[in-house]
């Protein structure tokens, strides 16, 4: 079903057969070797982040830091593309650029001052070779397209973003799929258990880098790693970012569980079966899809702290209590962000539809008739009783 985007191609000296050789006996000097090569047979790599809301902002912190203690390898000032907004009656990116705080998605945390917020993507983009993806899903083909023709050829991706896209056309795709598709440039993926406000406060977490080769995932990862912000490398890309996209999904339910007061055991029979349909989703729809990846921070740990602590968690709880639509919860709730969670599920919904598959995964399905105010959310567990799991 999906194409992949994700051939990430960096065109870096890392076939060398010293460097294999030290990859083998001595990861650090492995390491090393990788900063010389990439350092001073490349040039310094110019890093750009696509995106400026929590997710975007706290990631910015950690790039902005990160590429000044790696200044052998990057370029020390970072371009950050800002939808502009007005707050207070003043620009966002002035005000970022000036307090260097994104008071609006990112209040309290203070941004290196070596990012510089743009409002122009292509001005943002134009000289990037990394080109960091963190915005919300439905921006996607838009920004991309102010982008396409504009950038530089060799230019590599990597999408934070948690989402999929849909057309009638071409059904559900990755996200790095369109990234490729309409940018001809390779893109890897970084999805993890990292609620944005955590690794902002520095609070130590895991991150999945899902690349095509473990060489390429090891150089993505010089953008990201801290001792806080630890990185795995798996070459199993579209697993890690479909894990990115459903577990949203999931969470609904676990809000669900929540607004309707009952206990862990019930969230947990949830968190259990929303990650075994992810499971099923995977095996049926992605070539190479290994159970393995589903044990990376991408996989459970990811599922586990969005059902607990994410904004999609707190919609199901909303939709419980509440009759307003999803619109206005949105509204309410997050002022100016956005639940990804239902887009998911509807477009997830879609194509089990298409296919007849709505029954092989009764959670998904759920969530998007009770998203969509089709059913009754005091229903929810009810159509989990006869779950294929249990038959
Ligand atoms: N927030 C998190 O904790 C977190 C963690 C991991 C991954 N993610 C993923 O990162 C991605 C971005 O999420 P976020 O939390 O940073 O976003 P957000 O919901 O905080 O912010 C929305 C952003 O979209 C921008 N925007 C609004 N209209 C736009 C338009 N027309 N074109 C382009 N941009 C527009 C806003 O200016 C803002 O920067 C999502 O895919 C999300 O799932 C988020």
């Amino acid at each position: 079903m999906f194409g992949s985007g994700s051939s990430c191609g960096l065109p870096v000296l890392l076939t060398d057969v010293y460097c294999k050789t030290l990859l083998v006996l001595n990861k650090p000097r492995y390491i090393a070797c990788l900063h010389y090569l990439w350092g001073k047979t490349m040039g310094k790599k110019r890093v750009c982040i696509v995106g400026s809301g929590n997710w975007g902002s706290a990631i910015a912190k950690i790039i902005g830091k990160n590429v000044r203690d790696r200044s052998e390898l990057f370029e020390e000032t970072v371009m950050m593309y800002m939808y502009e907004e007005l707050v207070n009656g003043r620009k966002l990116t002035e005000i970022v650029n000036t307090e260097h705080e994104n008071v609006k998605y990112l209040p309290g945390i203070k941004l290196p001052d070596n990012i510089v917020a743009v409002p122009d993507v292509v001005e943002a983009s134009k000289d990037a070779d990394i080109l960091i993806f963190v915005i919300p899903h439905q921006f996607v083909k838009t920004t991309c397209r102010s982008m396409a023709g504009k950038i530089k050829k060799d230019a590599v991706a990597v999408s934070l973003i948690k989402g999929f896209d849909q057309t009638p056309e071409v059904g559900i795709q990755l996200i790095s799929t369109v990234i490729h598709d309409m940018l001809n440039i390779d893109c890897a993926v970084l999805m993890g258990a990292n609620l944005a406000h955590e690794v902002a406060e520095e609070q130590f977490c895991e991150t999945t880098i899902g690349a095509a080769t473990e060489e390429e995932g090891n150089l993505i990862k010089e953008v990201f790693e801290t001792p806080y912000f630890r990185c795995s490398v798996v070459t199993d890309a579209q697993t890690v970012e479909m894990c990115g996209a459903l577990k949203n999904v999931v969470a609904i339910g676990a809000g669900i569980v929540d607004g309707l007061k009952m206990g862990d055991n019930t969230k947990a029979a949830v968190i259990r079966l929303g990650l075994m349909e992810m499971v099923a989703f995977g095996e049926m729809f992605i070539p190479g899809c290994t159970r393995e990846t589903f044990f990376e921070s991408c996989g459970v740990a990811d599922l586990v702290a969005t059902c607990h602590g994410g904004r999609n968690r707190m919609l199901g709880e909303a939709v419980v209590q509440s009759e307003k639509t999803l619109k206005e919860l949105e509204k309410e709730i997050l002022h100016g962000q956005s639940f990804q969670g239902p887009l998911v599920a509807r477009e997830i919904y879609s194509m089990l539809e298409l296919k007849n598959l709505t029954e092989r995964f009764p959670l998904f399905t759920a969530i998007h008739q009770i998203c969509k105010r089709e059913m009754d959310p005091r229903d929810f567990i009810e159509c989990l009783r006869n779950h294929p799991e249990h038959l």
